[in-house]
Protein backbone atom coordinates (compact mmCIF):
# COMPACT_ATOMS: atom_id res chain seq x y z
CA UNK A 1 0.00 0.00 0.00
CA UNK A 2 1.42 3.36 -1.00
CA UNK A 3 0.13 6.67 0.48
CA UNK A 4 0.28 10.10 -0.77
CA UNK A 5 2.49 12.06 1.17
CA UNK A 6 3.05 15.72 0.72
CA UNK A 7 6.12 17.56 0.98
CA UNK A 8 5.33 20.77 3.11
CA UNK A 9 2.52 20.03 6.46
CA UNK A 10 1.52 22.30 9.18
CA UNK A 11 2.96 21.98 13.08
CA UNK A 12 2.63 24.24 15.67
CA UNK A 13 6.68 25.43 16.10
CA UNK A 14 7.51 27.18 19.38
CA UNK A 15 10.39 29.62 18.64
CA UNK A 16 9.81 32.51 21.30
CA UNK A 17 8.51 31.99 25.16
CA UNK A 18 6.19 35.23 24.49
CA UNK A 19 4.37 34.37 21.14
CA UNK A 20 3.99 30.57 22.35
CA UNK A 21 3.33 28.39 19.46
CA UNK A 22 3.43 29.45 16.24
CA UNK A 23 1.61 26.97 13.34
CA UNK A 24 4.01 27.10 10.61
CA UNK A 25 4.56 25.08 7.63
CA UNK A 26 7.47 23.02 7.72
CA UNK A 27 9.21 20.45 5.46
CA UNK A 28 7.24 16.88 6.11
CA UNK A 29 9.33 14.51 7.74
CA UNK A 30 10.50 10.75 6.72
CA UNK A 31 11.60 8.05 9.09
CA UNK A 32 14.79 6.43 8.76
CA UNK A 33 15.81 3.19 10.15
CA UNK A 34 13.73 1.51 12.92
CA UNK A 35 10.79 4.39 12.76
CA UNK A 36 7.92 4.91 11.25
CA UNK A 37 5.97 8.15 10.28
CA UNK A 38 2.52 8.73 10.94
CA UNK A 39 -0.22 10.85 9.82
CA UNK A 40 -1.71 12.53 12.92
CA UNK A 41 -5.00 12.08 13.84
CA UNK A 42 -5.10 13.78 17.17
CA UNK A 43 -2.55 14.64 20.10
CA UNK A 44 -3.17 14.87 24.10
CA UNK A 45 -2.26 18.41 25.51
CA UNK A 46 -0.05 17.10 28.65
CA UNK A 47 0.94 19.05 31.55
CA UNK A 48 4.72 18.57 30.60
CA UNK A 49 4.33 21.01 27.64
CA UNK A 50 3.65 24.12 29.56
CA UNK A 51 6.85 23.81 31.49
CA UNK A 52 8.68 23.52 27.95
CA UNK A 53 6.47 26.57 26.53
CA UNK A 54 7.43 28.60 29.33
CA UNK A 55 10.57 28.13 29.14
CA UNK A 56 10.46 26.95 33.27
CA UNK A 57 12.03 23.64 32.14
CA UNK A 58 15.03 23.93 29.09
CA UNK A 59 14.76 22.64 25.61
CA UNK A 60 16.31 23.53 22.34
CA UNK A 61 14.61 26.40 20.40
CA UNK A 62 12.88 26.10 17.46
CA UNK A 63 11.03 23.04 18.68
CA UNK A 64 7.82 21.19 17.95
CA UNK A 65 5.77 19.86 21.06
CA UNK A 66 3.71 17.62 21.37
CA UNK A 67 3.84 13.85 23.03
CA UNK A 68 1.11 12.22 22.65
CA UNK A 69 -0.50 10.65 19.37
CA UNK A 70 -2.58 8.49 17.76
CA UNK A 71 -2.68 8.26 14.11
CA UNK A 72 -2.28 6.11 10.96
CA UNK A 73 1.15 4.44 9.90
CA UNK A 74 2.07 6.47 6.10
CA UNK A 75 5.80 5.19 5.69
CA UNK A 76 8.30 2.55 7.51
CA UNK A 77 11.71 2.98 7.43
CA UNK A 78 14.17 0.49 6.50
CA UNK A 79 14.72 -2.23 9.28
CA UNK A 80 11.25 -2.85 10.11
CA UNK A 81 10.82 -6.51 8.92
CA UNK A 82 10.76 -8.45 12.13
CA UNK A 83 8.15 -5.46 14.02
CA UNK A 84 4.68 -6.39 12.27
CA UNK A 85 4.10 -2.51 11.41
CA UNK A 86 2.76 -1.71 8.25
CA UNK A 87 1.44 0.95 6.44
CA UNK A 88 -1.96 1.69 6.87
CA UNK A 89 -1.90 0.33 10.44
CA UNK A 90 -3.72 2.74 13.04
CA UNK A 91 -1.55 2.95 16.58
CA UNK A 92 -0.65 4.72 19.39
CA UNK A 93 2.70 6.25 19.84
CA UNK A 94 3.97 6.28 23.85
CA UNK A 95 5.98 9.98 24.58
CA UNK A 96 8.60 7.14 25.89
CA UNK A 97 10.58 6.15 23.08
CA UNK A 98 12.94 3.58 24.08
CA UNK A 99 15.84 3.07 22.08
CA UNK A 100 16.10 -0.47 22.36
CA UNK A 101 19.78 -0.94 22.53
CA UNK A 102 21.53 0.84 25.64
CA UNK A 103 21.84 -0.81 29.19
CA UNK A 104 18.72 -0.01 30.20
CA UNK A 105 16.76 -0.89 27.60
CA UNK A 106 18.54 -4.29 27.62
CA UNK A 107 17.00 -4.72 31.37
CA UNK A 108 13.87 -4.02 30.24
CA UNK A 109 14.00 -0.61 31.44
CA UNK A 110 12.86 0.91 28.46
CA UNK A 111 11.35 3.57 31.25
CA UNK A 112 15.50 4.49 31.94
CA UNK A 113 16.08 4.76 28.66
CA UNK A 114 19.47 6.48 28.50
CA UNK A 115 19.49 7.14 24.83
CA UNK A 116 16.08 8.50 24.94
CA UNK A 117 16.97 11.29 27.92
CA UNK A 118 20.23 12.41 26.45
CA UNK A 119 19.36 12.68 22.55
CA UNK A 120 15.61 13.46 23.21
CA UNK A 121 14.99 14.61 26.10
CA UNK A 122 17.67 17.20 26.27
CA UNK A 123 18.67 17.49 23.12
CA UNK A 124 14.95 17.38 20.61
CA UNK A 125 16.97 14.01 18.24
CA UNK A 126 16.57 10.97 17.53
CA UNK A 127 18.81 8.23 17.50
CA UNK A 128 21.47 8.67 14.90
CA UNK A 129 21.75 12.43 16.71
CA UNK A 130 19.56 14.10 14.52
CA UNK A 131 16.03 15.95 14.42
CA UNK A 132 14.28 14.73 11.39
CA UNK A 133 12.34 18.03 11.38
CA UNK A 134 13.61 21.19 9.56
CA UNK A 135 12.22 24.47 7.97
CA UNK A 136 11.33 25.18 4.60
CA UNK A 137 14.32 26.57 4.17
CA UNK A 138 16.31 24.12 6.06
CA UNK A 139 16.48 25.19 9.65
CA UNK A 140 16.77 22.64 12.14
CA UNK A 141 13.45 22.16 14.67
CA UNK A 142 13.63 20.09 17.64
CA UNK A 143 11.74 17.33 18.79
CA UNK A 144 9.89 16.57 22.07
CA UNK A 145 9.47 12.81 21.80
CA UNK A 146 7.47 12.76 18.32
CA UNK A 147 6.80 16.24 17.77
CA UNK A 148 3.46 15.46 17.74
CA UNK A 149 1.52 18.94 17.51
CA UNK A 150 1.90 18.41 13.41
CA UNK A 151 0.30 16.67 10.60
CA UNK A 152 3.10 13.88 10.37
CA UNK A 153 5.19 12.52 13.16
CA UNK A 154 8.07 10.31 13.04
CA UNK A 155 8.21 7.55 15.64
CA UNK A 156 10.87 5.12 16.48
CA UNK A 157 9.15 1.95 15.68
CA UNK A 158 9.67 0.59 19.78
CA UNK A 159 7.01 3.20 20.87
CA UNK A 160 3.73 2.71 18.64
CA UNK A 161 1.73 0.20 19.33
CA UNK A 162 -1.75 -1.12 16.94
CA UNK A 163 -4.75 0.06 17.88
CA UNK A 164 -7.95 -2.06 17.13
CA UNK A 165 -10.37 -0.46 15.04
CA UNK A 166 -12.70 0.35 17.60
CA UNK A 167 -10.47 2.90 19.41
CA UNK A 168 -11.20 5.79 18.80
CA UNK A 169 -8.71 8.26 16.38
CA UNK A 170 -8.97 11.04 18.24
CA UNK A 171 -9.58 10.35 21.73
CA UNK A 172 -6.80 7.72 21.59
CA UNK A 173 -4.25 10.09 21.51
CA UNK A 174 -4.24 10.42 25.03
CA UNK A 175 -3.00 6.50 25.36
CA UNK A 176 0.48 7.44 24.94
CA UNK A 177 1.45 9.14 27.98
CA UNK A 178 -1.70 10.36 30.07
CA UNK A 179 -2.62 6.58 30.29
CA UNK A 180 0.82 5.10 30.34
CA UNK A 181 2.12 7.44 32.76
CA UNK A 182 -0.69 6.12 34.88
CA UNK A 183 -0.07 2.82 33.91
CA UNK A 184 3.00 3.19 34.63
CA UNK A 185 3.04 4.18 38.03
CA UNK A 186 -0.12 1.96 38.57
CA UNK A 187 1.77 -1.39 37.36
CA UNK A 188 5.45 -0.43 38.17
CA UNK A 189 5.79 2.08 40.50
CA UNK A 190 3.03 1.56 43.04
CA UNK A 191 2.83 -2.23 42.53
CA UNK A 192 -1.05 -2.21 43.28
CA UNK A 193 -2.63 -5.09 43.81
CA UNK A 194 -6.06 -6.27 44.54
CA UNK A 195 -8.01 -5.09 47.81
CA UNK A 196 -5.00 -1.73 47.99
CA UNK A 197 -6.30 0.96 49.19
CA UNK A 198 -4.26 4.08 47.19
CA UNK A 199 -5.17 8.02 47.45
CA UNK A 200 -4.16 9.93 44.26
CA UNK A 201 -3.38 13.46 44.73
CA UNK A 202 -4.44 15.62 41.61
CA UNK A 203 -6.50 14.48 39.17
CA UNK A 204 -6.05 15.92 36.10
CA UNK A 205 -5.58 13.94 33.06
CA UNK A 206 -3.00 11.60 34.49
CA UNK A 207 -4.16 11.36 38.27
CA UNK A 208 -7.82 10.62 36.00
CA UNK A 209 -6.19 7.57 34.66
CA UNK A 210 -4.30 6.42 37.18
CA UNK A 211 -8.11 6.31 39.55
CA UNK A 212 -9.75 4.24 37.02
CA UNK A 213 -6.39 1.94 36.28
CA UNK A 214 -6.70 1.36 40.18
CA UNK A 215 -10.25 0.77 39.48
CA UNK A 216 -9.57 -2.18 36.92
CA UNK A 217 -7.08 -3.57 39.00
CA UNK A 218 -9.41 -3.84 41.92
CA UNK A 219 -8.50 -1.07 44.62
CA UNK A 220 -10.26 -1.56 47.45
CA UNK A 221 -10.72 2.20 48.20
CA UNK A 222 -9.57 4.84 45.67
CA UNK A 223 -9.31 8.44 47.67
CA UNK A 224 -9.48 10.94 45.16
CA UNK A 225 -7.78 14.32 46.51
CA UNK A 226 -7.98 17.65 44.31
CA UNK A 227 -8.80 21.38 44.39
CA UNK A 228 -11.73 21.35 42.40
CA UNK A 229 -14.84 20.74 43.03
CA UNK A 230 -15.68 19.37 39.32
CA UNK A 231 -13.04 17.51 39.02
CA UNK A 232 -13.69 15.41 42.34
CA UNK A 233 -16.64 15.08 40.73
CA UNK A 234 -15.60 13.33 37.62
CA UNK A 235 -13.35 11.32 39.38
CA UNK A 236 -16.20 9.67 41.19
CA UNK A 237 -17.09 8.49 37.85
CA UNK A 238 -14.21 6.79 37.09
CA UNK A 239 -13.90 5.29 40.41
CA UNK A 240 -13.28 7.13 42.95
CA UNK A 241 -14.93 6.07 46.34
CA UNK A 242 -13.91 9.22 47.97
CA UNK A 243 -13.04 12.43 47.35
CA UNK A 244 -10.93 15.03 49.21
CA UNK A 245 -11.15 18.71 48.30
CA UNK A 246 -7.59 19.69 49.68
CA UNK A 247 -8.41 23.55 49.56
CA UNK A 248 -11.27 22.69 51.82
CA UNK A 249 -10.68 19.64 54.17
CA UNK A 250 -7.57 18.72 56.18
CA UNK A 251 -6.06 15.77 53.73
CA UNK A 252 -4.66 13.77 56.57
CA UNK A 253 -7.97 13.37 58.38
CA UNK A 254 -10.28 13.27 55.44
CA UNK A 255 -8.19 10.22 54.25
CA UNK A 256 -7.70 8.29 57.37
CA UNK A 257 -11.68 8.64 57.98
CA UNK A 258 -11.58 7.57 54.76
CA UNK A 259 -9.49 4.38 55.38
CA UNK A 260 -10.91 2.97 59.28
CA UNK A 261 -8.06 5.41 60.34
CA UNK A 262 -5.13 4.00 59.19
CA UNK A 263 -4.06 5.74 55.65
CA UNK A 264 -3.72 4.33 52.01
CA UNK A 265 -1.34 1.81 51.09
CA UNK A 266 -0.03 3.60 47.79
CA UNK A 267 -0.34 7.37 47.50
CA UNK A 268 -0.11 8.94 43.79
CA UNK A 269 1.53 12.44 43.17
CA UNK A 270 0.27 13.54 40.16
CA UNK A 271 1.01 17.25 39.81
CA UNK A 272 4.29 18.16 40.73
CA UNK A 273 4.10 20.64 43.65
CA UNK A 274 4.71 20.74 46.94
CA UNK A 275 1.15 21.03 48.13
CA UNK A 276 0.24 17.45 46.36
CA UNK A 277 3.94 16.08 47.95
CA UNK A 278 2.32 17.15 50.90
CA UNK A 279 -1.12 15.74 50.26
CA UNK A 280 0.12 12.59 49.41
CA UNK A 281 2.62 11.86 52.15
CA UNK A 282 -0.04 13.04 54.55
CA UNK A 283 -2.65 10.00 53.12
CA UNK A 284 0.34 7.08 53.46
CA UNK A 285 -0.46 4.42 56.35
CA UNK A 286 2.68 3.16 58.02
CA UNK A 287 4.73 1.08 55.64
CA UNK A 288 3.42 2.83 53.19
CA UNK A 289 4.47 3.91 49.66
CA UNK A 290 4.15 6.77 47.90
CA UNK A 291 4.79 7.12 44.11
CA UNK A 292 5.01 10.84 42.72
CA UNK A 293 5.14 11.39 39.11
CA UNK A 294 3.94 14.71 38.72
CA UNK A 295 7.25 17.43 36.92
CA UNK A 296 8.12 20.45 38.86
CA UNK A 297 8.47 23.37 37.11
CA UNK A 298 12.47 23.19 36.91
CA UNK A 299 14.62 22.61 39.60
CA UNK A 300 12.27 22.16 42.79
CA UNK A 301 12.21 20.27 46.00
CA UNK A 302 9.04 19.32 48.73
CA UNK A 303 9.21 18.65 52.44
CA UNK A 304 9.61 15.74 53.32
CA UNK A 305 9.13 14.51 57.31
CA UNK A 306 12.72 12.63 58.55
CA UNK A 307 11.06 10.96 61.44
CA UNK A 308 7.43 9.82 60.31
CA UNK A 309 9.17 8.38 57.20
CA UNK A 310 11.76 6.59 59.19
CA UNK A 311 9.43 5.22 62.25
CA UNK A 312 7.30 4.31 59.89
CA UNK A 313 8.88 3.03 57.17
CA UNK A 314 7.62 4.60 54.46
CA UNK A 315 8.56 4.74 51.28
CA UNK A 316 8.77 7.35 47.98
CA UNK A 317 9.45 5.69 44.83
CA UNK A 318 9.35 8.07 41.42
CA UNK A 319 8.02 6.94 38.61
CA UNK A 320 8.57 8.05 34.91
CA UNK A 321 6.19 7.05 32.29
CA UNK A 322 6.34 3.18 31.45
CA UNK A 323 7.69 0.32 29.94
CA UNK A 324 6.84 1.47 26.49
CA UNK A 325 7.30 -2.13 24.90
CA UNK A 326 5.41 -4.24 27.42
CA UNK A 327 3.66 -1.13 28.35
CA UNK A 328 1.81 0.48 25.56
CA UNK A 329 0.13 -2.53 24.41
CA UNK A 330 -1.34 -3.47 27.37
CA UNK A 331 -2.91 0.18 28.20
CA UNK A 332 -4.15 0.25 24.05
CA UNK A 333 -5.77 -3.27 25.11
CA UNK A 334 -7.59 -1.92 28.69
CA UNK A 335 -8.58 0.87 26.23
CA UNK A 336 -10.51 -1.49 23.76
CA UNK A 337 -11.56 -3.51 26.58
CA UNK A 338 -13.27 -0.59 28.45
CA UNK A 339 -11.17 -0.83 31.56
CA UNK A 340 -9.68 2.90 30.58
CA UNK A 341 -12.53 5.15 29.81
CA UNK A 342 -10.33 7.47 27.50
CA UNK A 343 -13.02 8.77 25.44
CA UNK A 344 -14.79 10.08 28.74
CA UNK A 345 -11.26 11.74 30.03
CA UNK A 346 -10.99 13.62 26.75
CA UNK A 347 -13.26 16.62 27.24
CA UNK A 348 -12.06 19.33 25.02
CA UNK A 349 -10.78 19.60 21.39
CA UNK A 350 -8.96 22.08 19.67
CA UNK A 351 -7.37 22.68 16.31
CA UNK A 352 -4.21 22.85 15.47
CA UNK A 353 -4.16 26.71 15.07
CA UNK A 354 -6.04 26.76 18.86
CA UNK A 355 -2.95 24.41 20.50
CA UNK A 356 -1.92 28.12 22.20
CA UNK A 357 -5.13 28.43 23.44
CA UNK A 358 -5.74 25.39 24.67
CA UNK A 359 -2.53 25.32 26.87
CA UNK A 360 -3.36 28.53 28.31
CA UNK A 361 -6.29 26.83 29.42
CA UNK A 362 -4.21 24.11 30.81
CA UNK A 363 -2.02 26.30 32.41
CA UNK A 364 -5.61 27.85 34.08
CA UNK A 365 -7.10 24.45 35.25
CA UNK A 366 -9.40 25.29 33.21
CA UNK A 367 -9.47 21.65 31.59
CA UNK A 368 -11.83 18.74 32.74
CA UNK A 369 -9.47 15.29 32.13
CA UNK A 370 -7.75 16.16 29.01
CA UNK A 371 -7.87 18.32 26.26
CA UNK A 372 -6.73 17.20 22.65
CA UNK A 373 -5.52 18.99 19.24
CA UNK A 374 -7.84 17.20 16.97
CA UNK A 375 -6.12 17.41 13.09
CA UNK A 376 -9.32 17.13 11.69
CA UNK A 377 -10.67 19.99 13.29
N1 LIG B 1 6.22 10.98 35.25
C1 LIG B 1 5.78 11.04 34.00
O1 LIG B 1 6.12 10.18 33.19
C2 LIG B 1 4.84 12.10 33.56
C3 LIG B 1 4.15 11.96 32.37
C4 LIG B 1 3.16 12.88 32.06
C5 LIG B 1 2.93 13.95 32.90
N2 LIG B 1 3.69 14.10 34.00
C6 LIG B 1 3.47 15.19 34.95
O2 LIG B 1 2.29 14.84 35.68
C7 LIG B 1 1.70 16.03 36.18
C8 LIG B 1 0.23 16.03 35.84
O3 LIG B 1 0.02 16.20 34.45
P1 LIG B 1 -1.46 16.37 33.88
O4 LIG B 1 -1.31 16.52 32.42
O5 LIG B 1 -2.32 15.34 34.47
O6 LIG B 1 -1.85 17.79 34.53
P2 LIG B 1 -3.26 18.54 34.51
O7 LIG B 1 -2.94 19.98 34.32
O8 LIG B 1 -4.20 17.85 33.59
O9 LIG B 1 -3.83 18.30 35.99
C9 LIG B 1 -3.36 18.94 37.13
C10 LIG B 1 -4.41 18.75 38.25
O10 LIG B 1 -3.86 19.26 39.46
C11 LIG B 1 -4.91 19.84 40.19
N3 LIG B 1 -4.32 20.70 41.22
C12 LIG B 1 -3.74 21.92 41.07
N4 LIG B 1 -3.27 22.35 42.27
C13 LIG B 1 -3.56 21.38 43.18
C14 LIG B 1 -3.34 21.24 44.57
N5 LIG B 1 -2.71 22.18 45.29
N6 LIG B 1 -3.77 20.11 45.18
C15 LIG B 1 -4.42 19.13 44.47
N7 LIG B 1 -4.64 19.22 43.15
C16 LIG B 1 -4.23 20.33 42.51
C17 LIG B 1 -5.73 20.54 39.12
O11 LIG B 1 -7.03 20.88 39.58
C18 LIG B 1 -5.72 19.46 38.03
O12 LIG B 1 -6.80 18.57 38.21
C19 LIG B 1 2.50 17.17 35.56
O13 LIG B 1 3.48 17.57 36.49
C20 LIG B 1 3.17 16.54 34.38
O14 LIG B 1 4.34 17.24 34.02
C21 LIG B 1 4.63 13.18 34.35
ZN1 LIG C 1 2.74 13.95 28.93
ZN1 LIG D 1 17.55 2.60 25.48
Amino acid sequence: MSVQIPETMKAAVLRDYDKGLEVEEIKTPHPKNAEVLIKVSACGMCHSDLHVISGSIEFPLPCVLGHEVAGEIVELGPGNEHTGLKVGQKVAGAFLMPCGQCEFCAQGRDDLCSTFFDLNRLKGKLYDGKTRLQSLDGEEIAMYSMGGLAEYAVIPSTSVAPVADNVDPVAGAILGCAALTAFGAVRNGGDVRYGDTVAVAATGGVGSNIIQICKAIGADKIVAIDIDDEKLEAAKKLGATHVVNSAKQDVREAVFAATDGVGVDIAFEALGAPATWKSALDSLRDGGKMVPIGLGAGVQTADVEINRTVRRSQSIVGNYGARTRKDLPQVVKLAAQGDIDYKSIVTTHYSLEQANEGYQKLREGKILGRAVVDMSL
